[in-house]
């Protein structure tokens, strides 16, 4: 026993002060650095947002043009690292071969890595939001036989790695910019949402002096999880596996009863207890995004009738369910052409900027002590061993 606070799955317990995003669940807010999350949707671009989480401001001209050269100039992944993808069989999992890939960066980047030094953190944070995506995009090809691409750093960020997923030699890939726009918006609803499962992780292992790619790495993992980010990968198969309006209904019933283990993925949220912010600017976005795409998929009809089917069943107003980020999201993915195993992937490239800012605040922060939990043990008192024949 002992004389702590019992609090199984932090609930109530705030592990760390924070300055980078702030959330009001029961009104629905989101803001990155004080500025709302509707707001940077609908007028900044990934990048930017990457550097206000990174330095608590947007950047003026010539820092935003600093910032984009540094990040441009990174993104090429060591050619050693392709060596790591050969390991695989071919139908690994892309999240495995993602968070097997950063984690080596450590050794690439690691001897020469002082976490004291403010300097190599802002390297450390370029390096990873710049070849996130050349390694994402090396996961999907590796997982599809096709020879990986170099980014093209005359593009943008997004673009860029459009390019690197999509592109087949001698056929100039037309860009949709339509697609480039959508993808960006994604990435800007993923990038942070303070302390949630896998920061939380890339903090304790921060906190133990790790190095960041390291503690990023260890963050991928816990993103994979379907209560977590894993859940925009679970979306798109449960809607399959729904397959027409008219087996919604069937779907409810299943998510209600306690004894089936099934839920609704994509509803539901520790902090959201009205509605999930991100989700109400998706929810608007997939419907034009498919409509300027030309893309009629009837999943999205299926994801309609289920979200108000929801939404007025007795069970998920008491509760406070509400469709979170990852309900719409992979609708979107899966019109851009981005293969369902791919979209948790999505969101790790997209959570590196919160990621990696919090490793930077954590570092900044006089008097960070190494995260160790307590608990209250609830196992056998004292007792003597026993020789196996005596068993
Ligand atoms: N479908 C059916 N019932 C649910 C669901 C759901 N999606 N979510 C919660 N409940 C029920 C749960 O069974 C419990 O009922 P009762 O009080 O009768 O036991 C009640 O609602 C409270 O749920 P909880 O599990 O205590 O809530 P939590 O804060 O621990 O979990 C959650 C939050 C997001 C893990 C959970 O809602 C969930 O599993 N949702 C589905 C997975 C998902 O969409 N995850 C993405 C979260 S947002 C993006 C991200 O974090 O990456």
């Amino acid at each position: 026993t002992g004389h702590f606070t019992f609090d199984p799955g932090f609930g109530a317990t705030a592990s760390t002060k924070s300055a980078i995003t702030y959330i009001d669940g029961d009104q629905g807010v989101l803001l990155y650095r004080g500025y709302p999350i509707e707001q940077l949707a609908e007028k900044s671009s990934f990048l930017e947002v990457a550097y206000l989480l990174l330095h608590g401001e947007l950047p003026k001209k010539d820092e935003f043009a600093a910032f984009e050269h540094q990040i441009t100039h990174h993104t090429m992944m060591h050619e050693s690292l392709k060596n790591f993808f050969q390991g695989f069989h071919h139908d690994a999992h892309p999240m495995a071969m993602l968070a097997a890939a950063v984690a080596s960066l450590s050794a690439f980047y690691h001897d020469d890595l002082n976490v004291d030094d403010p300097e190599d953190r802002k390297l450390a944070a370029i390096r990873l939001i710049a070849k996130m995506p050349t390694i994402a995009a090396a996961c999907y090809r590796y997982s599809i036989g096709w020879p990986f691409r170099y980014p093209r750093n005359n593009l943008e960020y997004v673009s860029r790695f459009l390019h690197m997923m999509f592109e087949v030699p001698s056929e100039p890939l037309q860009l949709n910019p339509v697609a480039a726009k959508a993808l960006d918006l994604l990435f800007i609803l993923h990038a942070d949402h303070e302390q949630n499962a896998s920061t939380s992780t890339v903090r304790l292992v921060g906190s133990t002096g790790a190095n960041p790619y390291a503690s990023i790495a260890a963050g991928i993992t816990a993103l994979w999880g379907p209560a977590h980010g894993g859940a925009n990968e679970a979306v798109l198969k449960m809607l399959e596996e729904i397959g027409t309006p008219d087996q919604v209904e069937k779907a409810v019933l299943r998510a209600k009863d306690k004894n089936d283990n099934f839920r609704l993925m994509g509803f539901g949220h520790r902090v959201y207890k009205n509605f999930d912010p991100r989700a109400k600017i998706i929810r608007e976005m997939t419907h034009k995004v498919l409509g300027e795409l030309g893309v009629n998929d009837p999943l999205l009809e299926v994801a309609v009738k289920l979200e108000e089917a929801a939404l007025k069943d007795d069970y998920f107003v008491e509760r406070k369910l509400y469709p979170n980020v990852d309900f719409y999201s992979g609708i979107i993915y899966k019109a851009l052409n981005i293969p369902t195993e791919m979209f948790t992937v999505m969101f790790a490239i997209a959570r590196t900027a919160g990621w990696i800012a919090h490793w930077i605040e954590q570092h900044e922060t006089p008097g960070s002590r190494i995260g160790r939990p307590r608990q209250l043990y609830v196992g056998s008192g004292v007792r003597d061993y026993v020789p196996a024949d005596k068993r």
